[in-house]
């Protein structure tokens, strides 16, 4: 049973339950981008990006990958695992986009013949940093060993899910993973979600995009591209 209110961000909602080990998301039609600059309220992004969300992590349980999602509920929340939050983030890129083709001053999409795995500091204050390992102990965010398995974790993932997105015929460019400590255990679990918000999906026939670009590059059509996403996972 859904109780108070624990947390509320742009995007979700965090509500607390009857089990201390176990909270509620919900999505909110809201999309922000730009460290918050951007912001719009779109109707069914909440549906569309917590059926992902699932889907997606509930395919990693599957896969023996630890997250935090334990069910979806309806069509806006989800069940999931209690963390204490980690303020890392892992972003894993098989092409140079965004941030990074800028800042090394490649061209965008920019296909290298290894991963790259980069870690941001979470902390919007900040811009989210880039970090190093060293850094991330520095500041207690997390220690040598939990980044260790943080990497691993988010490697393997990043294999999974690109071979399952190309299976629906999109390809996954880069994808940002977020970490907590189980309540209940203090395992090192994939948190928050993973949805065309936080991955660069691009159609591996057209290039077209359909992700949060369409947003931030005000390209149009978020929530049909959104949706196409998820039949295309659907229809797997
Ligand atoms: O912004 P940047 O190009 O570094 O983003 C790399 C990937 O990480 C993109 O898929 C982006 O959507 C995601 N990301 C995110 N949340 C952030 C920063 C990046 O989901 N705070």
């Amino acid at each position: 049973m859904k109780k108070e209110l624990i947390f509320e961000g742009n995007e979700k909602r965090v509500y607390a339950t009857e089990n201390p080990d176990q909270v509620i998301f919900h999505f909110k039609d809201v999309m922000v981008a730009y460290n918050n600059v951007k912001r719009a309220r779109l109707t069914g992004k909440g549906v569309v990006t917590n059926k992902i969300s699932a889907f997606l992590l509930g395919y990693l349980n599957d896969c023996g990958i630890p997250t935090h999602f334990i069910k979806r509920i309806d069509e806006r929340e989800q069940l999931c695992r209690k963390i204490e939050i980690i303020p890392l983030e892992v972003v894993f890129h098989n092409r140079m986009a965004g941030t990074l083709a800028a800042k090394l001053g490649v061209e965008d999409g920019f296909k290298p013949s290894n991963t790259i795995v980069d870690l941001c500091y979470n902390n919007d204050e900040l811009g989210d940093p880039l970090v190093n390992s060293d850094q991330a102990v520095a500041l207690s965010l997390a220690s040598y060993d939990e980044l260790e398995v943080m990497f691993s974790i988010a490697k393997r993932a990043g294999k999974l899910l690109s071979e399952l997105f190309h299976k629906a015929g999109i390809e996954l460019v880069d994808a940002k993973i977020e970490f907590g400590r189980a309540s209940d255990s203090g395992q090192i679990i994939i948190s928050d979600e993973i949805s065309p918000d936080t991955c660069r999906l691009w159609d591996e026939q057209t290039g077209e995009r359909f992700d949060k670009d369409r947003f931030r590059l005000d390209l149009g059509d978020i929530i049909p591209a959104y949706n196409l996403v998820l039949e295309r996972l659907e229809s797997i």
